[in-house]
């Protein structure tokens, strides 16, 4: 679903393929990966050191700890916690599968919720009765860039004394009630995927005020030493390295720029779709369009349609996480909301360097499909 740009012809015109999301590198991030390499110092070092900082000025929050992926950072938070066998974690059902594969790699329980169908983030109310003696944490996703109601579940967290994860791999720069998510829960998580807000190419993040937790996630990350071959705590080696952070620290100067640029594309979407099914934005957000997702009862034709038009599309996603193999044996309930979802949602390209032009061309193709085929389902 993903390529990069070529170019084919149809009626004798140039199409250039728009892919849905593409990573920006300039000159900038390649002389910092030079200076790295030239430096001989390729591993953890002053690099890393320097991104967690202003990685945690950013978001605010005291800790910041780089690791090599997103996956390993909800790892790091989990097992910082201590979350291990017969402790329950609550989360959504809709998301990427490490929300719910690091719960078992610390041979937890998942505990799926269903979503709000306007948001696709998960649904507060549904939370609270999931709840028994053994559940530990809560593991809301903050889906697409747009935050969940994360003071909902916090207040339900503090009534049972839960912790709170938040996955925020989608949702760097996001804002709840003019506050940056990850700055809500006990620890929240980042990943620097290609295909998200700032890259490092893999690597993710770790952030929290709790220094316990902080110096817990620095040991695990390292092979659950403090010092050198002391290992206390069962680790793992998931260092980020100097020439990935070296990336990450100019990304991060551009990241408010990368942004703005994803919320006016959000906003020429907004305007000139003409289908029910755009993206809703909740009250007192902000959300910063990770990924821009629409909503279409007959989504093989569409998808058929785009291909023709060679417009990049991505399914976020497929199938809900309690109807994954893996999963399946942890509900046997219906989770209706993600179930249709799954069946409806598709992404369209978004990323910053999109051209007015392509923004056009994505909105007139839809169009033209929505007008003949799907105006009643829109
Ligand atoms: C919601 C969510 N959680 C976790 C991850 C895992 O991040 P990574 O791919 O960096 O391991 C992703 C990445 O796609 C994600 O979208």
């Amino acid at each position: 679903m993903q390529r990069s740009e070529t170019s084919l012809k149809k009626g004798g015109h140039e199409l250039k393929h728009i892919p849905i999301s593409q990573p920006v590198i300039g000159e900038e991030e390649i002389k910092a990966v030079v200076e790295v390499l030239r430096s001989g110092r390729l591993s953890q070092g002053d690099r890393v050191a320097t991104f967690e900082e202003k990685f945690a000025q950013y978001v605010g929050t005291e800790y910041a700890i780089a690791v090599n992926s997103g996956t390993s950072a909800l790892h790091v938070a989990l097992s910082s916690l201590g979350i291990g066998k017969g402790d329950e974690v609550i989360t959504t059902t809709f998301s990427f599968v490490s929300t719910a594969s690091c719960i078992l790699m610390q041979g937890a329980k998942p505990v799926f919720v269903d979503i709000d169908p306007k948001t696709y983030n998960i649904e507060p109310s549904q939370i609270e009765h999931r709840i028994t003696e053994r559940t530990k944490a809560i593991i809301p996703v903050h889906l697409y860039g747009q935050p969940c109601e994360i003071n909902k579940i916090i207040n339900v967290a503090e009534k049972y004394n839960l912790w709170v994860i938040e996955d925020c791999a989608q949702a760097l720069g996001a804002e709840y009630h003019g506050k940056k998510v990850g700055t809500f829960g006990d620890v929240a998580c980042f990943s620097f995927y290609p295909t998200k807000s700032i890259t490092t190419g893999e690597g993710g993040m770790i952030v929290t005020n709790d220094e316990r937790i902080a110096e817990r996630a620095r040991m695990i990350r390292n092979h659950g030493q403090r010092v050198k071959y002391i290992h206390e705590i069962l680790g793992y080696n998931y260092r980020m390295t100097d020439i990935a952070a070296a990336i990450g620290i100019v990304q991060l100067e551009k990241l408010e720029g990368f942004i703005q640029k994803r919320i006016s594309n959000a906003e020429y979407y907004n305007k000139n779709l003409k289908i029910k099914g755009k993206t809703f934005v909740a009250n007192n957000v902000r959300h910063v369009f990770n990924l821009y997702t629409i909503r279409v009862r007959n989504r093989e034709g569409l998808i058929e349609h785009l291909k023709r038009n060679d417009i990049g599309y991505g399914i976020y996603y497929p199938i809900p996480l309690h109807r994954q193999p893996k999963f399946m044996r942890f509900c046997r309930r219906s989770l209706p909301e993600a179930e249709r979802a799954c069946g409806e949602v598709l992404s369209i390209p978004m990323h910053p360097t999109l051209t007015e032009e392509q923004l056009k061309r994505v909105c007139d193709v839809i169009n033209e499909w929505m007008e003949v085929n799907d105006i009643r389902h829109a």
